[in-house]
């Protein structure tokens, strides 16, 4: 009797050693892949039988036993554990010791290398579902604000530095947009791993009859891989996933991080619900935007997660390399983290609290400077000459501690004569946002617009059931 500790004890003479055993087993983190794996190694029994390899009652007894192991993994997470080399090692051993030689038969044909490729796939279809539901909800709740901000206005940023006036909802819809980029990129990254690899063996294809458009079809992929070599080596729609999960974190940590800066004393436009702030052991005062700041840091591990998938791929010779293995404990860890960010972040931005007096105190003043060029403009005033003769006014007035409303007509004169009495009512924060004209603007109609596409797009994704 060989010894069968291993799947492929039989060509050793020695046992490995327990340390290099250790090292190179992932049932430690795979162990996740429990439930794919049996998904995939009934189907596997079933295709077996339908090519003629297993007889029937052989493959109802393997699936009816893997059935019995799913069921029991279910209800009780800890059975799924041992000194197994992997989830693909514990399955067969655990079907084997309730089959014996019946259960000897399952691994017919396929390869651990395949096989991996295939539990992969099948929880990726599974799981970044969850991700993409998580982003529908933050996008939501950026909706949600969106309209209870209404018209209130706030400066928009660029250098860090007071820009010209815009709608808050402008803003919190400009994060909502990268986020939609984000599902899609979630949604393409579970297409491509929309592809069944069975068939293809540890690198060369099965010798057995195996009908793979129908095991396909069985376990709901839209099509087979194309080339059995590629098949054992490709994890692209691992890096897919990485990358569209580096860029979500990018997004959320520059959410995070405008929230942050919005929410301290300096800036004061929002208020942080004391649900999801921390305070100071040691100063009583402090209300920390914790949260936000750990999304900010995960985005670091996460991208890092990508770098380093991209670094273990780049140069590895065609097949199989166990190498892939690390894909897994990369892939678990983002997923994690993504959707423990994403989440928190939901739960700040549902909470905060707008402080409209704030940001619109602060929407006007030199921000208009470019209202009152547009205003020259409009009257025939060439842009470039335009945007000198106002620079001039705000150079004047910043040394005398001004701002345009405190103009009178005749000051306004004195430095074009195209200018009215009535420059009052031109140059406003209103009458600013209301004068950008373009669909992609913070003009209201136009926010109004794109919330109301926003909504329905949450509204299209969640009868959808993501
Ligand atoms: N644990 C392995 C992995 O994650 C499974 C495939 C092992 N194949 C092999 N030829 N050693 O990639």
């Amino acid at each position: 009797m060989p010894d069968e500790r291993h799947l492929w004890s039989g060509r050793f003479t020695n046992a490995p050693d327990e340390e290099v055993f250790k090292f190179q087993a992932s049932f430690r983190f795979d162990r996740r892949l429990f439930d794919d794996d049996v998904e995939g190694s009934v189907a596997w029994a079933e295709a077996l039988e339908a090519a003629g390899v297993l007889s029937t009652d052989e493959s109802r007894a393997i699936c009816s036993a893997l059935v019995a192991i799913r069921e029991r993994g279910r209800a009780d997470p800890t059975f799924i554990s041992g000194a197994d080399e992997d989830i693909h090692a514990f399955v067969e051993r655990q079907l084997i010791e309730r089959l014996g030689d019946i259960g000897r038969r399952l691994h017919t044909g396929r390869s651990r290398n395949e096989q991996v490729s295939l539990d992969l796939r099948l929880y990726l279809r599974r799981r970044l579902i969850h991700l993409q539901e998580a982003l529908t909800g933050l996008i939501a709740a950026l909706a949600g604000r969106a309209a209870s901000a209404g018209r209130t206005l706030m400066p928009a940023y660029t250098h860090l530095r007071r820009a010209q006036p815009v709608l808050v909802a402008h803003v919190l819809l400009a994060h909502a947009a990268a986020f939609q980029r984000d599902w899609t990129r979630f949604d393409l990254a579970r297409d491509e791993a929309d592809a069944m690899p069975l068939g293809s063996g540890a690198v060369a294809g099965t010798s057995y009859a195996i009908d793979t458009d129908a095991l396909a079809a069985r376990l709901g992929f839209s099509r087979v891989v194309t080339n059995s070599i590629d098949a054992a080596s490709d994890r692209d729609f691992v890096s897919s996933t990485l990358h569209a999960a580096a860029l979500t974190m990018v997004h959320i940590s520059r959410l995070a991080e405008d929230l942050i800066l919005f929410t301290s004393e300096e800036f004061g436009y929002f208020e942080l619900a004391d649900t999801v702030a921390t305070g100071s052991s040691l100063m009583p005062q402090k209300k920390n935007p914790d949260p936000l700041e750990l999304v900010r840091g995960k985005s670091g591990r996460v991208v890092g997660h990508l770098v380093g998938w991209l670094m273990t791929m780049k140069g590895l010779p065609s097949g199989y390399n166990k190498d892939l293995q690390e894909d897994k404990e990369a892939l678990f860890d983002t997923e994690e983290s993504v959707l423990g960010s994403v989440r928190a972040t939901s739960a700040v931005v549902g909470s905060i609290e707008l402080r409209s007096d704030r940001t619109e105190s602060v929407a006007t003043g030199m921000l208009l400077a470019t209202d009152v060029a547009d205003y020259l403009v409009n009257r025939g005033v060439p842009f470039r000459r335009a945007h000198e003769i106002v620079g001039g006014i705000v150079r004047d007035l910043l040394a005398e501690g001004r701002d345009f409303a405190s103009l009178l007509p005749e000051e306004w004169q004195r430095y074009d004569s195209r200018f009215t009495d009535d420059m009052g009512k031109f140059i406003t924060g209103p009458a600013s946002v209301e004068a950008r004209r373009t669909p992609q603007s913070t003009n209201p109609d136009a926010v109004a617009l794109a919330l109301a596409a926003v909504e329905k797009w949450v509204a299209d994704r969640r009868s959808d059931g993501i």
